[in-house]
């Protein structure tokens, strides 16, 4: 039922060996000297949607921060390969030039700085290029109107006094601006109701089906209601301890966390023993 290594390259059928879009391998990652990221292997593919679930405290967010480069989560091995290079040394913006972009689990309010300023700002700097206000103006009420994001925003400061699922919904708006090749996003369910839940999972929908791949760390099933991932993955202690498909998801939420440790340790163990079983195959019979 869970399985390792599941994912699929997307480029299968071209002869021509393609980079995955991410790689992350054997990862390791320390918060002031101490170890929170135990070995991380994961790779994602170009538009795939693979979800991280795992316990409060698992190390999902650490996972997430280490990805944009976040200065106080220090890589202390394995590798982060983004289009088959290394982004471990990089500088967040750098990375985000590269496509990689991050909604956080707790966005940050900007007193002063108004949300209109800050994403044409950051738009401008990701793309490289000063995009017309004109231009920018039309791509952003059209993403506005599809959000839900009212006109007023504009002119508030970014998260100064904003709702839960305000923030939320600026993040996603954020991204969609940006049109990542790889979005992260942490948690970014959590202090949704219904509504809102429904209109930002269009907005993650919108962007995977222009070919953006998502991460999508989450607590909670339900916003893989509406957001569907092709890869489940369970994170614990700082690593993935299981990967399968949605259905592993549903199986979560009816079994609960526990049941995956002992499976994995299952797993692991009948792996071994199926190892032990083949080489004692191989090995002629009469053979000391
Ligand atoms: N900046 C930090 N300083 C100290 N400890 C941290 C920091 N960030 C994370 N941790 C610790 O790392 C562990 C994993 O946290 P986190 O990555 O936030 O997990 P999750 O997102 O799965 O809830 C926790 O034990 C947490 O206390
Ligand atoms: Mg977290």
């Amino acid at each position: 039922m869970t399985s390792k290594n599941t994912s699929k390259s997307t480029a299968e059928n071209t002869s021509e060996k393609v980079a995955p879009l991410l790689q992350i391998v054997d990862l390791h990652v320390s918060v002031e000297d101490k170890e929170i990221l135990k070995g991380v292997n994961l790779t994602i593919n170009a538009g795939e949607i693979h979800a991280i679930m795992g316990r409060n405290g698992s190390g999902k967010s650490t996972l997430s921060y280490a990805l944009m480069g976040h200065p106080r989560y220090k890589v202390t091995s394995g590798k982060m390969l983004y289009k088959g290079q290394e982004v471990g040394e990089m500088s967040p913006d750098q990375r985000a030039k590269l496509g990689m972009a991050l909604a956080f689990q707790y966005p940050v309010a900007i007193p002063g700085v108004s949300v209109s300023n800050f994403l044409r700002k950051t738009v401008n700097a990701v793309r490289g290029r000063d995009i017309p206000v004109k231009e920018f103006r039309l791509e952003l009420k059209a993403l506005m109107a599809k959000l839900g994001v009212k006109d007023e925003f504009l002119s508030r400061y970014v998260n100064d006094g904003f709702s839960g699922g305000e923030k939320k919904r600026l993040e996603i708006l954020q991204l969609s601006m940006l049109k990542p090749l790889l979005a992260i996003l942490d948690e970014t369910d959590s202090g949704l109701d219904i509504d809102a839940l429904k209109t930002v999972s269009e907005g993650i929908n919108v962007m995977a089906q222009a070919d953006t791949a998502v991460l999508l760390i989450t607590h909670y099933q339900r916003m893989l209601n509406y957001v569907q991932p092709q890869f489940v993955h369970v994170f614990q202690d700082g690593k993935i301890v299981a990967s399968g498909g949605k259905e592993l998801a549903l199986e979560l939420e009816d079994r609960g966390y526990e049941w995956v440790t002992q499976e994995s340790v299952d797993e692991s163990a009948s792996a071994q023993a199926k190892a032990n079983s083949s080489s004692a195959a191989a090995t002629p019979v009469g053979a000391k």
